[in-house]
């Protein structure tokens, strides 16, 4: 081999080192990534009801087996939820007719969930397009570090909330700093979600309940206790429905604003927060869709195939997330009288989209990509298009319908690339 070629070839050797590490780091050790060693499973029967009705027509779906399936994912998984707080207000605390150089009007809304403004509340950033007239449709998700981390739009109220410590960031006392503006930039392209005619809403998830394992002193939990009680029961919310009940808040608003097309809302998330923009769209039907950016475990991906994280895995690391009843699936994920496949199926007839990363084997896009799939019979039923799709797509080749998929290259993330198929699906059903 010339010199030259030896050195290309040694540099690619390196760059494979490198690549397949960081896919290595990024998957926690000690759990299954080999589709050959997913156990034998079988999942419970969509259309069928516990006491062996078969679901033959939309009628029965909507009067008792969704019901049936919402309780069970509430009462097992994710745990009851109050509904819309009695004095709750919402208070406009700035306005900005030209923010990103002109092209939307930027407003920040406190929400006082007891109505006292000096009470537990969140906030709202809301940009919306000014080149549109009317109403405009709008995309709602929570943001993990605080609404100013979205963009490097100055006039973006810093939170005041717990934040977690950062080091790179300059966060030591769990406040958050000027230093992490516009630091989540990359995971919200609001100009060009603003150019493309959509609204886009925000709210820091740590604002509803700060995301650490207290035992539910701080958030929201303890807005609803009954007298004496200091936790909530073992069929009670968790964090993920709590920050769930706060997006049902923001909807709440939503439909309120006058510049806000209330009948073309969605709502999403990635990660952690992809499970909440599930839950929230299988308990609040305003949504009118439903996107899960890489949700796995407790999200879009099936418990029962145990491939990547497990649910005794996320119950023991996160063991504020669901209610203390899941608990009982560890290593158990057979008796669970519900897989995820049942979650989107609870979204019919609306639009869901589920999308998945190459290297994000830790959320199982197998498991997620199986869970749009086996929802389609409701979606059927309820005569709306059956997803596209028998297996797998290739990389990057969204199939979108009303049941959306795609798997693209990279790491865990939600990128330009994700939020571009989303607005493609929402061109599709909210124009
Ligand atoms: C952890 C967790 C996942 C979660 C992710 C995130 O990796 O195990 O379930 O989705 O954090 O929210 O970023």
């Amino acid at each position: 081999m010339k010199p030259k070629l030896l050195y290309m070839f040694f540099l690619a050797m390196l760059l494979t080192i490198i690549v397949s590490g960081d896919q290595i780091i990024a998957q926690p050790e000690g759990f299954n990534y080999d589709e050959a060693q997913v156990p034998v499973y079988t999942l419970p029967e969509l259309l069928q009801c516990t006491d062996g009705t078969l679901v033959t027509d939309a009628r029965i779906w909507i009067k008792k087996r969704r019901p049936e399936i919402l309780r069970l994912f509430t009462e097992q998984v994710y745990g009851k939820a109050p509904g819309k707080p009695k004095n709750m207000k919402f208070l406009v605390i700035s306005t900005d007719k030209n923010a990103l150089g002109g092209a939307a009007t930027r407003k920040e809304v406190k929400v006082l969930f007891t109505g006292d403004p000096a009470g537990s509340n969140m906030t709202i950033l809301l940009y919306i397009p000014n080149h549109k007239k009317g109403k405009v449709p709008a995309f709602v998700g929570l943001n993990f570090d605080g609404n100013q981390t979205i963009c490097e739009d100055p006039g973006i109220t810093i939170t005041d909330q717990w934040v977690a410590n950062d080091e790179e960031l300059g966060i030591t006392e769990n406040r958050a700093t000027e230093k992490t503006r516009g630091t989540a930039a990359s995971r919200w392209p609001v100009q060009r979600i603003i150019e493309r005619g959509y609204a886009v809403a925000t709210i820091y998830y740590g604002d509803i309940d700060p995301d650490f394992d207290d035992g539910f002193k701080n958030g929201v939990h303890p807005l609803f206790y009954k007298p004496g009680q200091t936790t909530p029961a073992a069929d009670e919310w968790g964090s993920i429905a709590a920050w769930a009940w706060g997006l049902s808040r923001a909807m709440d608003y939503l439909e309120k604003d006058k510049d806000i097309d209330k009948k073309h809302v969605a709502v999403l998330g990635h990660s952690r927060l992809g499970k909440t923009a599930l839950w929230a769209g299988a308990t609040d039907q305003r949504f009118a869709m439903v996107i899960s950016n890489n949700s796995g475990c407790g999200g879009a991906a099936i418990s029962r195939r145990q491939f990547g994280e497990t649910v005794k895995r996320i119950n023991t690391h996160f063991p504020h997330w669901f209610c203390d009843n899941f608990n009982a699936y560890n290593d158990n994920e057979s008796a669970l009288p519900v897989d995820q496949h049942m979650l989107i199926a609870l979204v019919a007839p609306r639009p869901v989209y589920i999308a998945s990363a190459e290297n994000d084997l830790w959320a199982d896009p197998r498991g997620e990509f199986l869970a749009a799939k086996f929802a389609s019979p409701v979606y059927e039923l309820l005569g709306a298009e059956k997803f596209s799709l028998q297996d797998m797509p290739g990389l990057n080749q969204p199939a979108i319908g009303t049941i959306s998929y795609h798997i693209r290259t990279g790491k865990h993330d939600i990128t330009l690339y994700d939020w571009e198929r989303y607005m493609d699906a929402a061109d599709r059903f909210f124009k």
